[in-house]
């Protein structure tokens, strides 16, 4: 029987996939990448569903939306996870390369992709992959500020995502096309950036000639997050 569920949600203004995985025997969930403005629904939604709160886990310090990681923990106790790498102050659990976490009897994997963001985390458990702003569904994410690098998030695409089989379903931070989530398979085939078509010096040349605004929340969002989205 398959006792584990994953429910997604959204941030309509910063266009945010929120989740809530849990085992539907002992209630235990997790949250990646909560947004603070949604706080008030994903407490609602925890309590109508009963779970426990055990873990708030981050993909990265994010530059678009300040999380709502320090706000669900005052709630529910929570233990905030964050990568090694990212730098931030007042986390509970800072995962290595690798890490395993428990949610009863399944396995997280934590697996450092950095490129967005020097400290980009993505979580792999049970057939599907947790990719932030890493590798969207037909796209990545920018590589232009936090100590991102085109030539890691290429690395780390292509030799630690795509290592997933084809099946794997991906599930990024964000989408701007209406899409909820991809698989490997798909990405591999037809994401027009690092499909297995494209070689590393043809993306690293596209990614040059990418212009892209200014984040509308850096200035805020990325202090708040570098303490947990204390606010
Ligand atoms: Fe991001």
């Amino acid at each position: 029987m398959n006792n584990f569920k994953i429910k997604q949600l959204f941030d309509y203004d910063t266009w945010t996939y929120t989740y809530l995985l849990w085992n539907k025997s002992s209630k235990n969930c997790i949250i990646i990448d909560p947004v603070l403005e949604q706080v008030d629904r994903d407490i609602n939604l925890i309590n109508k569903l009963k779970l426990n709160l055990l873990y708030v886990f981050e993909t990265h310090v994010h530059a678009d939306h300040i999380t709502g990681a320090s706000s669900l923990k005052k709630i529910t106790n929570a233990k905030i996870c964050y990568g090694s790498k990212t730098g931030v102050n007042g986390a509970d659990i800072l995962f290595e390369d690798g890490h395993q976490i428990n949610l009863d009897n399944d396995n997280i994997t934590v697996i450092h992709t950095p490129g967005h963001t020097g400290g980009c985390v993505s979580y792999y458990i049970k057939g599907s992959i947790f990719t932030g702003d890493t590798l969207f569904i037909e796209g990545t994410g920018r590589t232009d500020f936090q100590e991102g690098s085109s030539s890691d998030i290429y690395d780390s695409i292509k030799n630690k995502i795509f290592l997933y089989p084809d099946n794997t379903i991906v599930y990024p931070c964000h989408n701007y096309s209406g899409f909820l989530n991809s698989t490997i398979g798909h990405e591999r085939k037809f994401n027009p950036n690092v499909g297995d078509e494209i070689k590393k010096n043809i993306f690293l040349e596209n990614e040059k000639k990418k212009n892209r605004p200014y984040p509308k929340k850096f200035d805020i969002a990325v202090p708040a997050n570098l303490k947990c989205g204390k606010v």
